[in-house]
């Protein structure tokens, strides 16, 4: 069972649960081989790893470590006391091109030796092989899977996607494996791009796969452990890692860091902090007859350092600024970064977040965050003739100049483009930052965005600061423009729930300011109808409101729920579990306020949802939408 605590990107702290151990995800486990002691499983579980990975097909062959691992238990063979994953000998079929043992035969030996997560005995088929050998070995490795699913008693089963760098089969393979009801759905034939540094490939390969597995279950990346590549791969969705990295590199003498490898003969300094690089210097680690294993140690430290990190960054929503960090570490992995720009990650992406947008270079032009403003932009429609441009500048307040009838008054921002003042508050509209000095991705960007814009206008003004970036339009003086308080109150409720929700939503209503300038409640009469958060400028539908949003046509920001036992929990104000669930709307992404309804489309709740519209779907435990508030006494239920 998996459970997702934080979002960002397509990224999750979340927390598995195993054989009544609970762990938190996004988990490495470091590979240990049974036969050889680098370092001990008592020291991974000193230094804070839960979960280990050993090869069962190394057991399974050695006489006596079988008959200890069958005795005690695999955790009890390696003396580690947390979750043990174990491996089926894929690697050493691919390594040597047979194995001895049958496929049904690992999957029950792994169960025997009390395995917490078991792997099936899939085919790696190399990347860059033809498409014919892909698609045999393929095949044979879903065989080998359904065979493999009837067995499982109580170890958690890892079902493998392949299909080596053919997007078309890797794909068949994500669906063939989520049909099959695995736990955990490792990602595998990937460890020769990724050591040589073929990023892009890899990540096209997580974004095809991930799209056709189920979304609440664990998504493992087989044989990554290199920390300059794990942000990457968590924002893209994978949640578990293995790794030998540590080791191997160690014994070539090679230090790891978030930012590349280091040659421990050719460094000056050891650059880091922990155990080994604080009670040593150089030389000393240099000339150590335990050189290998202190390597392995720090190698060990900076992996776990930068998962810590990388779980920071999904629970203050700034893992994008990390992944655009960590990807211009190598050129390779810039590469990586520039090809998601190809997909519609914005369907995933949260909402609104802690932390500001960052612009970090051209790439971030390309963030979902972005893409999902364009897209949104295209939701509010003004009857104006005339488009005013502004550059936005520091200590502008809010509020009193704005769009109404006759002006559209929108900012241009080096970053998402046309910003409308109607929607300035909303984020991450006003919480993006950038340098003073822009590139020219950032002016081409800002001219192709006013000519679309413009379009539809028969004047645009503009003021001096937009002159000087490029842009044409007559330039305005003094022209003093007062908000018209329902174009924004319409504007902000379009952007947010759809084209038309401003009509349903704020029709006849006014608006009641804060004492800093910024739209706070909107009432229609005496009853309130919804608030606009202050720290992003969402709008929050009081019961009236969600009520006037269910007017907008189905399935527009629904979730539903049909057990009726359920629906009176939620209506007396409790949240909804994801795993009660059975529909929605497709465009809900984690932060969308949300309607919770029955199967007549009467309104139950309404809330906040904390996954995307699949997850919600999907998930079994959890919290779906956290409800605002609570209709206990209310008589009449309401039908659009
Ligand atoms: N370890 C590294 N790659 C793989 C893979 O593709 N399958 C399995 N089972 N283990 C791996
Ligand atoms: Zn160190």
């Amino acid at each position: 069972m998996f459970e997702t605590q934080f979002k960002d990107a397509m990224g999750r702290v979340g927390r598995l649960y195993v054989r009544g151990r609970t762990v938190e995800t996004p988990l490495i486990f470091p590979v240990i081989n049974p036969n050889i002691d680098l370092i001990t499983p008592g020291e991974l579980q000193g230094m804070g790893f839960e979960g280990v990975i050993t090869n069962s097909y190394i057991i399974y062959r050695n006489e006596p470590l079988r008959g200890k691992a069958l005795k005690s238990g695999v955790s009890g063979l390696l003396g580690f006391d947390g979750v043990v994953m174990t491996d089926s000998g894929s690697y050493q079929l691919y390594q040597y091109g047979s194995v001895e043992v049958s496929p049904e035969e690992i999957v029950r030996f792994q169960e025997n030796i009390k395995s917490d997560i078991g792997i099936i005995l899939d085919i790696p088929t190399p990347p860059d092989a033809g498409h014919a050998r892909a698609k045999a070995d393929l095949e044979e490795t879903i065989r080998r899977a359904k065979a493999a699913a009837h067995l499982k008693r109580d170890m958690l089963l890892g079902g493998t996607v392949q299909g080596s760098t053919h997007l078309d089969l890797r794909e068949e393979s994500a669906k063939a494996m989520a049909d099959l009801d695995f736990d955990i759905y490792p990602i595998g034939g990937v460890v020769p791009l990724m050591e040589s540094y073929r990023f892009s490939d890899l990540a096209r390969i997580i974004i095809h796969v991930k799209r056709h597995l189920p979304p609440h279950k664990p998504v493992h990346l087989f044989g990554a452990g290199h920390p300059m590549m794990l942000a990457l791969a968590v924002a893209l969705g994978c949640d578990l890692f293995d790794s030998a990295a540590y080791s191997l590199y160690a014994r070539e003498g090679r230090y790891l860091t978030t930012t590349g490898t280091l040659k421990l003969s050719e460094m000056r300094t050891l650059p880091c902090q922990c155990q080994v690089c604080s009670e040593h210097t150089i030389d000393e680690l240099r000339a150590s007859p335990e050189k290998t294993r202190l390597l392995a140690l720090h190698n060990l430290h900076v992996t776990k350092e930068e998962i810590d990190t990388i779980k920071e960054a999904v629970h203050d929503g700034s893992l994008w600024e990390l992944v655009e960090m960590r990807c211009r570490a190598h050129p390779n992995l810039l590469e990586a970064l520039r090809i998601l720009r190809d997909y519609p990650l914005e369907d995933y992406e949260p909402l609104t977040k802690p932390s500001a947008f960052f612009y970090t270079g051209p790439e971030s032009l390309h963030r979902p965050e972005v893409k999902r403003h364009r897209e949104r932009l295209k939701r509010i429609t003004t009857s104006a003739k005339t488009l005013v441009l502004l550059s936005k500048q520091d200590g502008d307040s809010p509020g009193r100049t704005g769009s109404n009838r006759e002006y559209h008054l929108c900012y241009l921002s080096p970053v998402f483009g046309i910003i409308p003042t109607e929607i300035e508050e909303v984020y991450p509209l006003a919480q993006h930052l950038y340098p003073r000095i822009l590139d020219e991705p950032q002016r081409s960007m800002m001219k192709r965005a006013v000519k679309e814009y413009s379009k539809g206008f028969s004047r645009v003004l503009i003021d001096r600061a937009l002159q000087d970036w490029g842009i044409e339009g007559e330039v305005l003086e003094n022209l003093e423009i007062e908000a018209d308080t329902e174009v924004k109150m319409k504007a902000l409720a379009d952007y947010q729930f759809g084209a038309g929700a401003g009509e349903v939503l704020f029709k006849g209503c006014r608006g009641r300011y804060a004492r800093t300038g910024r739209l706070r409640h909107i009432f229609d009469g005496e009853t309130l109808v919804a608030t606009v958060r202050a720290s992003d400028g969402i709008i929050v539908p009081a019961l009236e409101g969600a009520r006037r949003l269910l007017r907008l046509p189905w399935p527009r920001n629904r979730v539903v729920v049909e057990d009726e036992e359920v629906c009176r929990f939620v209506r007396e104000g409790k949240s909804l579990f994801a795993k009660f669930i059975t529909d929605c709307d497709p465009e809900i992404v984690p932060g969308s306020e949300v309607l919770v309804v029955d199967r007549e489309d009467r309104l139950v709740n309404w809330g906040r949802a904390a996954l995307d519209a699949r997850e919600l779907i999907a998930f079994k435990r959890g919290v779906g939408v956290k409800t605002r508030g609570s209709m206990a006494n209310d008589e009449s239920p309401v039908s659009s």
